[in-house]
């Protein structure tokens, strides 16, 4: 089932946030005091406020093609979830048969899918999950964009267009889009049919927003093209489901979920080591926190190892105290981005924003801004090193890369780490892999009995002295 919260007086809200330091972290957009307004932005809920909601993704990478892809998981919803693992498998599939046949792209560049999550309603009835997929394959790049639906009272998913009230619906939805779009689409591509309609979500001010992927109803060089109508123009339009949504999706927001019981609680952190006379290792995990971070925390705990989590912005959202707790237990919490797009392709603006958010999330949570950022895939170019300099961060890349994200075997990702093991290195591992969790405690057991202590990033570069901008990947 669906957990509904209690709302809490908007008072209430701001007094917590004021026990928290209120100094953004450097290049912080509050303190620049910058607002957009775009009535054709989606509302969104936050995630912390479903409790139990975890990120699930998917990543791969190797020299023919990068991925990435998260989806939620809301407890209780599983054809929700379901749905959206199917939605997700629908643009990867395709992806991957193409680029893995394909030869390699004229730019040099490696041909990416990026999968991003959000939520467009959660109540006890109704939640609604929008996903953004950004795809790139050297000619064009092009945004898809598909809202999905759960109704909590039949426990089914729906799409968007069954938030329309059948085939007099839908006729009247094409016909007013159409007048909205005017000549910057072509009309006879808005047609009366649920495939038209990928993405219907709601707007802040209560307004339809009809959104289409690039390329479907205009020419790419439109950018996103959607539209809003208005209330007294899409009421008539709605089927009871639709009504549900509408009224999920303007609640007021809910409260962020309460934290979870401490795990540091359980056991004394370990000192800091100094690690140029100690014989220190750093395990990094990418892409958290997801369905596996608990675990992760608990097992670390038992070996009083000390870890450094890169995570996603996106996915750290969705639960704060997870992030408190890593914090607590003498973990660091370094910036993996928002979303995981591949930077180097992005204008300075958004790789801006895209480290921003997740600075601003975990410093939230967490009452400091993190000093490391790992660019998505490693990659990174001056751009990327001159925003990681204006926020204050340094790059973090690996030394031991084993590959873990396509080994299915926990015994071979643990074989593989203990082969290349050395003193000062940097251990790249996905955190959203069920193979890579079990082999943490075989490669923890194993390393401790050759001496090693394990140690976060900051722990290990201590004694280095390397500029914000720059970058570290251990020995
Ligand atoms: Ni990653």
């Amino acid at each position: 089932m669906i957990v509904p919260r209690v709302r809490v007086a908007a008072a209430v809200s701001a007094a917590l946030l004021t026990a928290l330091p209120l100094a953004g972290c450097a290049g912080d957009p509050e303190r620049r005091g910058r607002r957009i307004v775009d009535d054709t932005a989606v509302r969104t809920v936050n995630p912390a406020s479903v409790a139990g909601l975890t990120a699930l993704t998917r990543f791969e990478q190797d020299t023919t093609r990068r991925v990435y892809a998260a989806y939620p998981r809301v407890p209780g919803a599983d054809a929700l979830t379901k749905r959206l693992a199917a939605a997700v498998d629908e643009q990867i599939r395709p992806f991957t048969a193409l680029t893995t046949s394909a030869p390699p792209l004229a730019d040099g560049g490696v041909p990416e899918l990026n999968v991003q999550w959000s939520l467009t309603a959660a109540s006890h009835q109704v939640v609604g999950v929008r996903l953004v997929t950004w795809q790139y394959l050297g000619v064009s790049g092009g945004e898809a964009r598909r809202t999905l639906w759960y109704d909590g009272v039949t426990h089914t998913a729906h799409s968007s267009a069954d938030l329309i009230d059948g085939r007099a619906g839908l006729t009247a939805l094409a016909e007013s889009v159409r007048d909205r779009l005017g000549s910057r689409a072509n009309p006879a591509q808005v047609r009366a049919a649920e495939a038209t309609f990928p993405s219907l979500a709601f707007n802040e001010a209560g307004d339809l927003v009809v959104e289409f992927g690039d390329y479907t109803v205009a020419p790419g060089s439109a950018g996103r093209v959607a539209v809003t109508l208005g209330r007294e123009v899409y009421e008539p339009m709605l089927s009871a489901f639709g009504r549900r949504a509408r009224d999920a999706a303007l609640a007021p927001p809910a409260r962020s979920a309460a934290s979870a019981p401490e795990l540091a609680a359980a056991r004394p952190v370990p000192g800091p080591v100094d690690c140029a006379h100690a014989k220190c290792i750093a395990l990094t995990f990418d892409d958290g926190p997801g369905q596996y971070t608990r675990g992760l925390l608990r097992t670390l705990a038992e070996r009083r190892a000390r870890a450094t989590f890169f995570v996603v912005g996106d996915n750290a959202a969705a639960d704060p105290g997870l992030l408190r707790d890593a914090a607590a237990a003498g973990h660091e919490l370094g910036n993996h981005t928002q979303g995981h797009r591949d930077l180097t392709r992005l204008p300075t603006m958004q790789i801006n924003s895209d480290v921003q958010r997740t600075q601003d999330i975990l410093r939230t949570a967490l009452g400091k801004c993190p000093t490391l950022l790992r660019p998505p895939f490693g990659a990174t170019n001056s751009t990327v090193a001159g925003v990681a300099k204006s926020l204050d961060l340094v790059q973090v890349l690996w030394s031991i890369d084993v590959g873990d994200w396509h080994v299915r075997d926990a015994g071979k990702i643990a074989d593989r780490v203990m082969e290349r093991a050395r003193p000062g290195a940097v251990v790249l591992l996905h955190e959203s892999r069920r193979p890579t969790i079990d082999a943490v405690p075989k490669i923890l057991a194993r390393l401790a009995r050759q001496g090693y202590s394990f140690v976060t990033v900051s722990e290990l570069m201590a004694d280095r002295e390397v500029p914000t901008g720059g970058h570290f990947s251990g020995m």
